[in-house]
């Protein structure tokens, strides 16, 4: 009886897709034995945090609602989510994935040498909370110290690791989520009427969804499907939950956007690591950021793309390649290995995404040399980011030849512990809010959206173009059905889907 129960939750667990949710999946490799490493760059997204303020007591407040259900009639909800101090915050699973993490790179790396000496080590963080909690547990894991060189945090236009904030053009445009909205708007009332006639209630389609959404959250907590708000859901509500998710960030963050931004979004972190690469003080560098930060760069590498954008009434879907269930889940990271090559000026790359070799388009044998991946990504490499953003001011970041050693500074949040201990301790997974915002009509007036001015920087009112000049139009011109090469704006909503995928292999392993 319980081998069959298990067996059921093995299957189950591979079947589960929490989109950005997704807990983080953790594997063991190690460097080339026969080569010799001398570099590596890490760029990693935040570990599994609490949901941001957007959701927080959304979520609590759907958990109160069906408290009332019969299906908990014996079961007290508690999310686990402390007050709302906790909203956006790394939460302790996440922060102890993140310490694992590090320790692993740690016991990886160091018959090498190269993470004796930190004064070689070069760090940059995106200003969040969560993203600083998450370099801080990274160091403390890996170097049994917090922040061995600083994290550079002050980057306010950083297009590094903050480049949907820094991009002028892609703030002010109104983000493409017409595929995402096909998507759930052909799924969302068989949806509700199947989870209130488990529940026996009458929550409304997008009650439903916020439930949902604390659900996944759940997930990459450590819980599971039979557990907690999850109990009404199935596997297969979370393989429509992560296509809305792979929907939405297609269109707002990777191929879906409209060129140059369909390769060139990512662009700078990657000219950051060339210049890196060339930069012999250099032994190590790690840069923390979002999903808004990987998916960009693994979009400008080429990576997860299919021959035909994404539908979401597109048959062939089950087969994609673009999954933010594997691009991004909680604390997805990508690793530059640099190893001695043909010649001194001409090492070899190998890429690691979650600390498993991946082959780039360009390399052979799981090995790119410099050369070869400098001249197949010319383009990226090259590109001015705050020209393609039409920047009324200048970013910090490797498309600018800087890699922004701009400050230093320690004042790292401590992290919360929840008022209640979620049941299962797993890593965590970073699950977005569920509900989809609704595509703005009319354009954000330029201030609203431009990031604070930095000292030097030029008063942006002063230099902001027209928005109605500049700006591509609007998502409200568009035919709702309308191809994406058809499609003027070049972003679509900050939505972060949640992968449930792995959630129950970590459990098991
Ligand atoms: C939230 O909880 C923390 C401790 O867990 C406490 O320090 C803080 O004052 C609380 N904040 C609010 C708004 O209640
Ligand atoms: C950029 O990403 C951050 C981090 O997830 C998010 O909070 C923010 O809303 C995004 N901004 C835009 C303009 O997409
Ligand atoms: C769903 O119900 C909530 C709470 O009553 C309400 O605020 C919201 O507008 C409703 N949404 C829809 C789409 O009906
Ligand atoms: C970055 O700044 C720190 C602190 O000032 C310094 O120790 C380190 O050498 C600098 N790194 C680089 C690559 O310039
Ligand atoms: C961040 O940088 C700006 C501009 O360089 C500066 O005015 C500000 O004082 C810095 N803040 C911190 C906390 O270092």
């Amino acid at each position: 009886m319980k081998s069959v129960f298990i067996l059921y939750f093995s299957i189950a667990v591979q079947c589960i897709e929490l989109g950005s949710t997704t807990p983080y999946p953790a594997s063991d490799y190690s460097p080339l034995p026969d080569k010799q490493l001398l570099q590596v760059h890490m760029f990693t997204r935040h570990g599994a945090r609490f949901p941001t303020a957007k959701s927080f007591q959304a979520h609590l407040d759907v958990a109160n609602l069906v408290q009332s259900s019969p299906l908990f009639k014996n079961e007290q909800i508690d999310l686990g989510y402390g007050n709302t101090s906790n909203a956006g915050l790394l939460h302790p699973t996440g922060k102890s994935s993140v310490f694992e993490y590090g320790q692993r790179f740690q016991a990886r790396y160091k018959q090498t040498n190269l993470l004796t000496d930190h004064s070689k080590f070069f760090s940059s963080s995106s200003n969040d909370k969560r993203v600083l909690q998450t370099a801080s547990s990274f160091f403390t894991g890996m170097a049994g110290t917090d922040l061995p060189n600083g994290v550079v945090k002050n980057r306010t236009l950083d297009s590094d690791n903050d480049m949907n904030k820094s991009c002028f053009l892609y703030v002010n445009t109104p983000k493409n989520k017409q595929e995402a909205k096909a998507f759930e708007n052909s799924i969302k009332g068989e949806l509700a009427s199947r989870v209130n006639s488990k529940l026996q209630l009458n929550l409304n389609d997008t009650q439903v969804s916020t439930l949902q959404d604390a659900c996944a959250f759940q997930l990459a907590f450590g819980s599971t499907l039979d557990k907690s708000v999850c109990k009404p859901f199935d596997e297969q509500d979370f393989v429509d939950f992560a296509l809305d998710d792979d929907l939405a960030k297609f269109y707002t963050l990777s191929y879906g956007l409209e060129p140059p931004f369909n390769s060139q979004f990512g662009c700078s972190p990657l000219a950051g690591l060339v210049a890196n690469i060339n930069n012999p003080q250099l032994s190590a560098t790690f840069h923390f950021g979002h999903a808004e930060t990987i998916i960009p760069i693994v979009t400008s590498l080429g990576l997860f793309k299919d021959a035909q954008p994404l539908r979401a009434n597109d048959a062939c879907l089950a087969g994609r390649q673009f999954q933010v269930t594997k691009i991004a889940p909680f604390q997805t990271n990508l690793v530059f290995e640099v190893y001695a090559g043909q010649s001194p000026s001409n090492p070899d790359l190998r890429l690691l995404m979650n600390e498993k070799p991946i082959d780039l388009p360009c390399s052979k044998n799981g090995l790119v040399s410099l050369q070869e991946f400098e001249s197949f990504y010319q383009e990226v490499l090259t590109c001015k980011f705050d020209s393609i953003c039409q920047n009324p001011y200048t970013t910090i970041g490797g498309s600018n030849g800087n890699t922004g050693n701009v400050s230093v500074s320690t004042d790292i949040p401590a992290i919360p512990t929840p008022t209640v201990q979620v049941p299962i301790a797993t890593p965590p997974v970073d699950i977005p809010p569920a509900v989809f915002t609704n595509i703005p009509t009319v354009i954000p007036t330029p201030a609203v959206g431009i990031p604070a001015p930095v000292a030097g920087i030029p008063t942006p009112a002063a230099n902001i173009p027209t928005p109605a000049a500049n700006i591509p139009t609007p998502i409200a011109n568009m035919p709702v059905a309308a191809p994406a090469t058809a499609t003027k704006a070049i972003v679509s909503s900050a939505l972060l889907p949640f992968n449930f995928h792995f959630l129950f292999v970590l459990l098991l392993v």
